[in-house]
């Protein structure tokens, strides 16, 4: 018979406190309009040594990339630490003991919406803020669609309310933006505060009598 005292210092012996890990930050980039933010939120990740970008970029997130930029998707993959192709539903993210420090989705389809909000995972992305989700870990949605409809709406209350953070990308004017590359880099950052990343530069509101720091 296995003594109590074996059984306990086997499994306990692997196990360490991870102090100072890398932080891993999840993007999904999906077929809405508006790639630039999830490509701004990349290149802003790949300027922080401390943490791992993992981008999943679905297929019609690839078409996306071509007809609003001038960026080729290999060049947009490239500003990630590591790419998970989007069927490829047995990579890291598809599992809550993978470590991260949350996922952002930028821009969010309504279909990518609806599957999140239903756990529908048939694919890597979908299944990724399945997880963040319960795993209690922030779930960023930058869903972009407008007019929207009941349907659109009430899959946003329900995401909301499994503990999603829905964040529509609407512009902040009283940072005086110069261009709209001020409004997408400006969106950008304030979403990836909400995983924790702290940019520096970024323009915050300081009162009506103070000017607009960018600390
Ligand atoms: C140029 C372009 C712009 C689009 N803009 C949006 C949009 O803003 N919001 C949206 O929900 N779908 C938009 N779509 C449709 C999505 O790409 C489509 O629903 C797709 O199936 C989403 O798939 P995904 O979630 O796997 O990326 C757009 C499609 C194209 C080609």
């Amino acid at each position: 018979m296995v003594g109590m005292d074996s059984w306990l210092a086997f499994p306990l012996a692997g196990f360490r406190h991870v102090a100072d890990a890398m932080r891993r930050v999840i993007i999904g980039l999906t077929g809405a309009s508006g790639v630039a933010y999830g490509i701004r939120a990349l290149e802003m990740l790949a300027g922080l040594a401390d943490v791992e970008s993992h981008l999943i970029l679905t297929s019609a997130g690839k078409l996306t990339i071509g007809m609003e930029t001038d960026r080729s998707v290999a060049e947009v993959e490239g500003l990630a630490d590591i790419v998970h192709p989007v069927r490829d539903i047995s990579a890291g993210p598809a599992s809550g003991s993978f470590r991260s420090a949350g996922m952002l989705v930028a821009p969010c389809s309504i279909r990518a919406l609806s599957a999140i909000a239903n756990s529908h995972s048939a694919d890597l992305l979908v299944r990724a803020a399945d997880v963040t989700l319960k795993e209690r870990r922030p779930l960023v949605l930058m869903v972009r669609e407008a007019p929207l409809h009941l349907g659109h709406l009430s899959l946003m209350s329900r995401v909301t309310e499994m503990g999603g953070i829905i964040f529509p990308p609407m512009p902040a004017f009283y940072t005086q933006p110069a261009c709209l590359d001020d409004v997408v880099s400006h969106t950008a950052a304030r979403a990836l505060e909400l995983l924790g990343v702290e940019l520096s530069g970024m323009f915050r509101w300081e009162g009506p009598d103070r000017p607009v720091s960018g600390g």
